[in-house]
């Protein structure tokens, strides 16, 4: 997501070294929807990085995002200035998933999600059509994006749903009181969007005008400047452990389980690098305590970016 220039300015042959290296070290999830950017462009420019690589990486992909207003789309989540239409209609995955498949030049999606539930559309209902992709071999599994731990039980009752992807990091965690036990309940991993919360937990981000976490309450005046100062701690114990805020932040949420999925977004190969040692830090019992004293459940001042 962030190779379309949301957080920040980048053009498409960063994009491409990015995905080209991330593939070079050994990253196998690359995370993308057909809504990122205009006419699915972020589909397209992962499609040029699979030229050749195809079976080393585990291609994941949305439906559902839709124009605001547009026709069967319905407003789902008013995030602060941000709106967000969608459209799950079976109907609807059919196409998605057909667009997709041409603009990613693969023919299998091997992790389909819908983006968001639909608000009009029984999540049944969604899934039935979906599940009709993997039976006609276009896609390889399924998977659902920040929904309740309720819609992922009715939802995995008509297929199995192999992962769900909702915003998990140290400044966000609400999924571990309802998603994250369903999920464990029906079998399904967690893949955390966002885990270096938008950037912040990396440290504090340079945002220019247009950036899109301008959505967000806690990149907001006072919000922001109470967020450096409650999560300075964390940063001190970050140093202490000699490891960077990103890679602890990293390390933590790979700590919650072997079902948990982090995909950090980075347009930087230096960035890449140093989020990829994180999966090599060890973070004792005490260190674990610690992170959780300095840094509790409810530090973060503002809302999350989809309250
Ligand atoms: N399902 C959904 O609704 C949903 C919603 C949001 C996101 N997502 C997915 O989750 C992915 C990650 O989420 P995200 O991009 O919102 O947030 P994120 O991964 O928490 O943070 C990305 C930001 O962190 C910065 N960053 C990364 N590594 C860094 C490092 N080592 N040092 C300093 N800064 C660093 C990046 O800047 P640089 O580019 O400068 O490195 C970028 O601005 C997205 O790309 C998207 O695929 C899904």
């Amino acid at each position: 997501m962030v190779l379309i220039g949301l957080y920040g300015a980048v053009d498409d042959e960063q994009g491409l070294r990015v995905l080209g290296h991330a593939l070079a070290r050994g990253v196998t999830m690359i995370d993308t929807a057909d809504g990122y950017g205009e006419d699915g462009a972020n589909e397209r420019l992962v499609g040029r990085a699979l030229v050749g690589h195809r079976e080393d990486a585990v291609v994941a992909t949305k439906f559902g995002i839709a124009a605001p207003g547009a026709p069967h789309a319905r407003r789902v989540t008013h995030t602060y200035r941000h709106e967000i239409w969608i459209d799950g209609r079976p109907e609807r995955a059919r196409e998605a998933a057909e667009a997709s498949l041409r603009r990613l030049g693969i023919d299998v999606i091997d992790l389909y999600y819908l983006h968001f539930p639909d608000p009009g559309v029984p999540v049944e209902e969604s899934v039935g059509g979906m599940a009709e992709l993997v039976h006609a071999g276009k896609v390889r599994h399924l998977g659902l994006s920040n929904l309740t731990g309720e819609q992922l039980r009715r939802a995995a009752a008509v297929h199995p749903i192999a992962a769900v992807q909702a915003e998990y990091s140290l400044w966000t965690r609400g999924v571990e009181e309802d998603l994250l036990p369903a999920a464990r309940e029906v079998g399904a991993g967690l893949v955390a969007w966002s885990p270096l919360g938008s950037g912040f937990l990396a440290g504090r981000p340079d945002l220019g005008a247009d950036d899109f976490r301008h959505n967000s309450p806690r990149f907001e005046g006072e919000n922001l400047e109470r967020n450096v100062d409650r999560f300075a701690p964390l940063r001190a114990l970050a140093d202490e452990i000699a490891v960077t805020p990103a890679q602890l932040a990293l390390a933590w949420l790979l700590h919650q389980g072997d079902d948990i999925v982090p995909i950090p977004g980075t347009r930087s190969v230096e960035h890449l690098d140093a989020n990829l040692a994180a999966a090599e830090v060890h973070l004792s019992r005490e260190a674990l305590a610690r992170i959780e004293e300095v840094a509790p459940a409810d530090l973060a001042a503002g809302r999350s970016l989809l309250g």
